[in-house]
């Protein structure tokens, strides 16, 4: 009986389930979107139970669409939204309080107090570096550590918040009764059972984005976990991102299937473009813009305004690191112009506009609906239209929500590759925006290097799902990756390196234009 491998996405507006076969192709799927809670500005929640049940009806679907039975899945992968954190009750497996999602701001004022309380310290130490003067704050004060700065985006404020703020959770989670998750975890410890035997773990892709991981030792670093005020007892045991880690019980609908692989989203499509040598990068055009570049062996420290991160583990090996450019808010801005302003109807409507007009007609938006992620990591910025005219009309507004999410990346590369030995090439892109060839073109145009789309977009899925058959002798290594990736099109760059520095330098300004808002 032929085999297939089943991956699981749980992405930030809807979960999918992919079921590959072995030439990596997918041959049945299903995807659900779940409801997103906005209870203030500023604040995005998450149901973990709907998301949990979704996920059970999409894993169905999809083996209906491929016609096959479990019998015949090899094995499980999971690939997630990241840091979106979930506290739950272990005995009842009900969540304490809605998750909040990884673009959620409501840790401001935690951040702020880490910060000022890390500058104070050093300040006392006679540290080089931090002032310790009232008011001075070190937002870098965990980077050695972990690799990441302290801002709202990362899971370890957000487990602080659900403690502070629900009755009696620190006692509980103190005494091991609350679990905390990403949403790996979450969906792992329900497909194996929930309260009843579920399995506590996540990966080092997903442990990297905590803000709690130690990024060389990979376990959890007690000393900034006592600092943020998170309880050990509640993390769950990390682990490679392809073993078998458990298997499917009786309610999961993959009763007995190993549960093979994980790896955070952005990471698993980082590993699906075959992106397994220094210097090679991917960027996935999601809810956001996520740019990953291999580093190998090397911890990158990073001065520019990108996370260093785990790539991948895979099984005992050793782990291999990355270099990351966030960017919070890319199709969501496109959701946004349909959804709030209404001025198209689908997504694919932004590029039809776009493609009506030949310019934005000097207006530029700037999407800090999450303050601005890298490489700039202004929490306080908001968004701005700059350059209103009454010439102005929807059409170049879609154009320059498109232009905004090429520039965003655009600067992101900037940094890579003042960052890392080498230039980058060209770039691998996925992701659903990648179907815009409007947005692909004005990408390599403001990038200047060639845009390489493959044959198949679903990285994020099919990286899961190679990280589990890996595990599981399905696939033998990353060299069937590499084997099976293909190139379906290549934009060129059009435009010479004064327009490029033209453009960026007025794009630049528009984003200072974003920064001084609150005061
Ligand atoms: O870090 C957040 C990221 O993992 C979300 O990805 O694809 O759900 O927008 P996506």
């Amino acid at each position: 009986m032929e085999q297939f491998v089943l991956s699981v996405d749980q992405g930030t507006t809807s979960t999918r389930a992919v079921i590959f076969n072995h030439a990596a192709e997918s041959v049945g799927s299903s995807q659900k979107e779940h409801e997103q809670h906005f209870p203030q500005a500023g604040w995005v929640e998450h149901d973990a139970m709907e998301i949990w049940r979704n996920t059970r009806e999409v894993i169905g679907r999809a083996l209906a669409d491929a016609d096959i039975s479990k019998h015949q899945l090899a094995a499980v992968g999971l690939t997630n939204q990241r840091e979106t954190t979930v506290v739950w009750d272990r005995a009842t497996g009900r969540p304490v309080h809605r998750a909040i999602v990884w673009q959620d701001i409501r840790t401001q004022g935690i951040c702020d107090e880490l910060a000022r309380a890390g500058a104070a310290e050093a300040g006392e130490s006679g540290e080089a570096g931090a002032s310790g003067e009232a008011g001075a704050a070190d937002y870098d004060r965990f980077k050695d550590r972990t690799g990441l700065p302290l801002t709202t985006y990362f899971a370890g404020p957000k487990i602080r918040w659900i403690l502070d703020h629900v009755d009696g959770a620190r006692e509980r989670a103190e005494a091991g009764e609350l679990l905390f998750g990403t949403m790996d975890t979450w969906l792992l410890w329900n497909l194996t059972g929930g309260k009843d035997t579920g399995i506590h773990l996540t990966d080092v892709t997903n442990a990297s984005r905590t803000l709690l991981m130690n990024i060389d030792t990979l376990d959890w670093n007690e000393e900034i976990c006592a600092e943020i005020g998170i309880p050990v007892p509640m993390l769950p045991q990390i682990r490679s991102s392809s073993e078998v880690y458990g298997h499917g019980d009786s309610r999961s609908l993959v009763m007995d299937v190993p549960l093979a692989g994980i790896l955070g989203d952005q990471h698993a499509a980082t590993f699906g473009q075959a992106c397994f040598e220094p210097g090679q990068g991917k960027n996935t055009y999601g809810t956001g813009n996520f740019m990953l570049m291999n580093t190998g062996a090397d911890i990158v420290r990073d001065e520019r305004g990108l996370l260093t991160t785990v790539a991948y583990q895979l099984g005992g090996a050793d782990p291999v690191y990355a270099l990351e450019g966030s960017i919070a808010v890319t199709g969501s801005l496109i959701q946004w112009l349909r959804d709030n302003l209404g001025i198209i109807s689908d997504a694919a409507e932004s590029e039809t506009r776009a493609k009506r007009v030949q310019d934005t007609g000097g207006c530029f938006i700037v999407p800090a609906f999450s303050g601005l992620f890298a490489p700039y990591w202004r929490p306080e910025a908001r968004g701005v239209f700059v350059g209103l005219t009454r010439y102005v009309n929807a059409d170049h507004i879609c154009r320059a929500a498109l232009e905004a999410v090429a520039f965003q990346s655009g600067e992101v590369v900037e940094s890579m590759n003042a960052s890392a030995a080498a230039e980058l090439e060209e770039l691998k892109v996925d992701g659903g925006m990648v179907v815009n060839e409007t947005l692909m073109q004005l990408q390599a145009d403001i990038l200047g290097v060639d845009v390489v789309r493959p044959k198949v977009i679903e990285t994020t899925a099919l990286g899961a799902a190679y990280a589990a058959g890996i595990a599981v002798g399905f696939w033998d290594g990353t060299e069937d990756v590499v084997a099976n990736w293909s190139e379906d099109r290549r934009w060129v760059p059009t435009w010479d390196q004064q327009e490029r520095t033209r453009r960026m330098k007025q794009w630049r300004k528009a984003v200072t234009r974003s920064f001084d808002w609150i005061e």
